[in-house]
């Protein structure tokens, strides 16, 4: 069965009994593989099955994508047939009627890593998070680690106000070279498309160094320096803490990196498991 869509937020609450499990799966749309995991999570776990599909504008800078962003909402759903039960696409004033004067505000992380080449990105992806998790009122809501700094700010979000949605968090899906799956993959050209797998390897390569015992600030340099010299522009390339996302922690690592091919942004990160480096420094 194709999912009903439904674009207003009366409407959607009419269709969502309290005492049933609702999934919500937030989206802007272009669905690839990996969104359909987070899809097919919700799919085990509800009654209910939502998915979201809204070009966010509060979270486009003014020289982004927002205008070209894909916009295909019937190929969308038919790629949700038999697995998600209602399509929720709001247009912008169904989900802002007024200016958002009211947004939320989160801690100095947001202004890191992607958030410090993209100013007021995750205050608009938290907001609209907060608007949908209150529109659909879901016990569960799927998020992608692909976006793992995204998913560890809704986490704190969700947490230290009190939603009473559960977060799930899912693996990332890669192409069969390993490229993570993104909706933006769209605009490389050929060539391009062959080269970005260098990212991912460049990862790969890097946390088997951590792992064997390379300094994480070490690998993590070499992998900017290898993206560089295969042309692409690096915005950063950083070494976390997998849990806090701090810099100076101990622990088990996430490898995250944003880098441009051409137009196009990619973001990709790997989790290294460091069961001896209970005190190692980071930074
Ligand atoms: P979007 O980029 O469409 O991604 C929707 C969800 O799919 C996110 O949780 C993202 O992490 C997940 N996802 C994307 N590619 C993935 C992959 N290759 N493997 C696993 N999961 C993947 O992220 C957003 O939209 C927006 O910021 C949103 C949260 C909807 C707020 O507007």
């Amino acid at each position: 069965m194709l999912p009903v869509i439904v674009h207003s937020v009366n409407e959607l609450r009419a269709m969502l009994p309290e005492n049933k499990h609702v999934a919500l799966t937030p989206t802007m749309g272009a669905l690839h593989e990996g969104h359909l995991s987070l899809v097919r999570h919700g799919r085990q776990l509800a009654d209910i099955n939502v998915v979201s599909v809204y070009v966010n504008p509060l979270q486009f800078g003014p020289h982004e994508d927002f205008s070209t962003y894909p916009r295909e909402l019937e190929a969308d759903c038919a790629r949700l047939e038999n697995i998600a039960d209602i399509v929720f696409a709001p247009n912008d004033a169904e989900l802002y009627p007024l200016p958002q004067t009211v947004t939320i505000t989160l801690p100095p992380l947001a202004d890191e890593l992607c958030g410090r080449s993209r100013p007021g990105f995750f205050q608009g992806v938290a907001t609209v998070v907060c608007k949908l998790l209150n529109c659909v009122r879901p016990q569960t809501a799927i998020f992608g680690k692909k976006d793992f700094q995204q998913l560890f700010l809704v986490q704190l979000m969700v947490a230290q106000l009190n939603f009473p949605t559960k977060i799930a968090a899912m693996p990332i899906l890669r192409e069969a070279d390993g490229l993570a799956m993104s909706s933006r993959n769209a605009y490389l050209t050929s060539d391009e498309r062959q080269r970005a797998v260098l990212l991912p390897n460049a990862l790969r390569t890097a946390a088997a160094a951590i792992t064997a015992g390379e300094k994480p600030t070490t690998a993590a340099a070499t992998v900017r320096q290898q993206l560089q010299a295969d042309g692409f522009v690096v915005d950063y390339v950083e070494c976390r803490n997998a849990t806090t996302l701090t810099s100076t922690a101990s622990g088990d690592i996430v490898l995250l990196v944003a880098a441009t091919l051409g137009q196009t942004r990619l973001i990709d990160n790997i989790e290294i498991r460091c069961p001896n480096a209970a005190k190692r420094e980071l930074a």
